[in-house]
């Protein structure tokens, strides 16, 4: 029987029996080799909608080796950064999985593993030069293969952004777009535009930014570079290096997260335009006039919608907030206050709506308000939760020194305006002040309740 199956084999070719069955794989690598360090080995693994979770290793050299490698479709590359660890990147399968839901495409996955697994960051950062070399050659070669530039988008993560802005150059900004998933700072700060990421790298350049204080890059890189929560500090993430090794890369690893749930539509992350992410949280950037009609832009895989206003303005930068963990969008609203206390209060705003079965809260801190007599004081409170039929809001009111003496906040008017629809916006006038005692009770007004402290 053996002997039979040895014999269909060599009749039919016994390599083309096996590998159309056969999944290659990314990479297993651990510690051990990252401590002796590992010379680069660039392993193209190619996925398309034919089977999502099984890989086909690419030849650099001869494409038409691998049939379901169709030129004719958009290519998006993802490209990996460093792996101190040299375990195999966890998104991998759901980024592979995400991209062809979106679109009939090849995704090719650059395992650079063999290179970037090694504790010697230097090392890597020079290979990271080889890889784009690698790449390039690889590209050059689809091209003569009737491949178009333009179909071709390459995602980069961390050191990967790098690379993929390195490829980009090689083809004087032809490349369709590069996104680049909290490019990695550490070499590239401050580098001139030739050694790192930049605008002129493809055709449209997207950058999110995470951990700009650590492991990320801290100045704009592309067209548009949206700053997660400021782009340094992610909420939910640890402080103190007391939480062990989320300390060092939840921030970084934040920026995957958010870009996966831009992919996969789990909710529509709008950002704002502004010069910095202060003016932002005091409400300064709220208009997107200028995107008209399709409004502030989107963060995330679908911002290439943006990319005929985007490109004309060379650099934007654009900010928005997140919750802790996914769904990561939060909902925006004005609050339009007027007070009519004799005197300018000072204070820190905490917002919460209800609406019957469910309570979201949104505090206004990161600066002291002041509200004076009959003017309106325009807040920008942003909730976990995009609430609807909104029938109680709460409003508690936090003097700015707890040791100065206690006082209240008369309000005059009150109007929450979502930003995005104007149906779920609530507008009320009341005369009913807000009393600043601590531990004061729930004081019902309308379908209004109003507390402070
Ligand atoms: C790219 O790297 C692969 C594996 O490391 C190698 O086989 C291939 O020849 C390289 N391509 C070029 C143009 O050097
Ligand atoms: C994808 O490939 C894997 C491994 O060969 C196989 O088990 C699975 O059935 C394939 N899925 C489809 C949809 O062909
Ligand atoms: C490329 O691969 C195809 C399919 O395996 C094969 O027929 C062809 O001879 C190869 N070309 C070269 C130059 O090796
Ligand atoms: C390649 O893709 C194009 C566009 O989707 C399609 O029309 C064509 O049939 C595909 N070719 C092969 C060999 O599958
Ligand atoms: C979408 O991706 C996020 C990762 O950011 C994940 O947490 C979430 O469960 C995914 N949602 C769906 C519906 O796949
Ligand atoms: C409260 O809002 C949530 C989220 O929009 C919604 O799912 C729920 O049905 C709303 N409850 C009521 C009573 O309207």
């Amino acid at each position: 029987m053996m002997m039979f199956w040895w014999f269909l084999a060599l009749l039919l070719g016994p390599v083309d029996i096996y590998r159309a069955h056969e999944c290659d794989v990314f990479t297993y690598l651990d510690l051990y080799h990252a401590i002796i360090g590992t010379s680069l080995y660039v392993k193209l693994l190619l996925y398309t909608r034919a089977n999502l979770t099984c890989g086909q290793e690419l030849s650099h050299h001869n494409l038409s080796a691998q049939p379901q490698f169709n030129l004719t479709k958009p290519t998006t590359f993802v490209v990996h950064g460093y792996r101190p660890t040299g375990a195999p990147p966890n998104w991998l399968n759901n980024i592979i999985e995400q991209l062809l839901a979106r679109g009939d495409m090849n995704v090719l996955v650059v395992d650079w593993n063999r290179g970037a697994a090694n504790i010697n960051y230097l090392k890597v950062v020079t290979y990271s030069r080889d890889t784009a070399d690698n790449l390039t050659a690889f590209i050059r070669n689809m091209q003569e293969n009737g491949a178009s530039l333009s179909s071709i988008h390459m995602i980069g993560l961390s050191l990967g952004a790098h690379i993929t802005g390195f490829v980009g150059a090689k083809f004087n900004g032809k490349i369709g777009r590069i996104t680049a998933v909290d490019p990695a700072g550490p070499q590239f700060n401050g580098k001139p535009p030739e050694d790192r990421l930049d605008p002129t790298d493809a055709q449209f350049v997207d950058v999110v930014h995470t951990d700009m204080d650590a492991f990320g890059f801290r100045k704009p890189l592309g067209h548009i570079d949206f700053y997660a929560n400021g782009g340094a500090d992610q909420p939910g993430c640890p402080l103190t290096i007391l939480s062990g090794s989320g300390y060092f890369k939840c921030d970084h690893q934040r920026s995957v997260l958010l870009y996966l749930g831009s992919l996969n539509r789990t909710c529509n992350i709008r950002a704002f335009p502004c010069t910095s992410y202060t003016d932002f949280l005091d409400g300064l950037c709220m208009d997107c006039d200028q995107f008209k009609p399709a409004g502030c832009p989107v963060f995330g895989y679908d911002i290439i919608e943006w990319k005929e206003s985007l490109v004309p303005l060379q650099q934007t930068k654009a900010f928005f907030t997140t919750n802790k963990q996914t769904p990561y969008c939060k909902t925006s609203y004005w609050v339009d206050i007027v007070t009519w206390n004799r005197d300018t209060r000072w204070g820190y705003i905490t917002i919460k709506l209800h609406n019957g079965s469910e309570v979201t809260e949104a505090t206004i801190n990161h600066k002291a308000s002041s509200f004076k007599k009959y003017s309106e004081t325009r807040l920008l409170a942003q909730f976990e939760k995009d609430l609807q039929k909104v029938h109680k809001i709460s409003i508690k009111f936090s003097r700015v020194n707890a040791f100065k003496p206690k006082y209240k906040l008369r309000v005059l008017r009150i109007r929450l305006t979502h930003l995005e629809r104007k149906d779920r916006s609530v507008f009320r006038h009341i005369l009913f002040p807000l009393k600043c005692h601590l531990f004061s009770t729930w004081h019902l007004f309308f379908y209004f309740s109003l507390s402070c402290c």
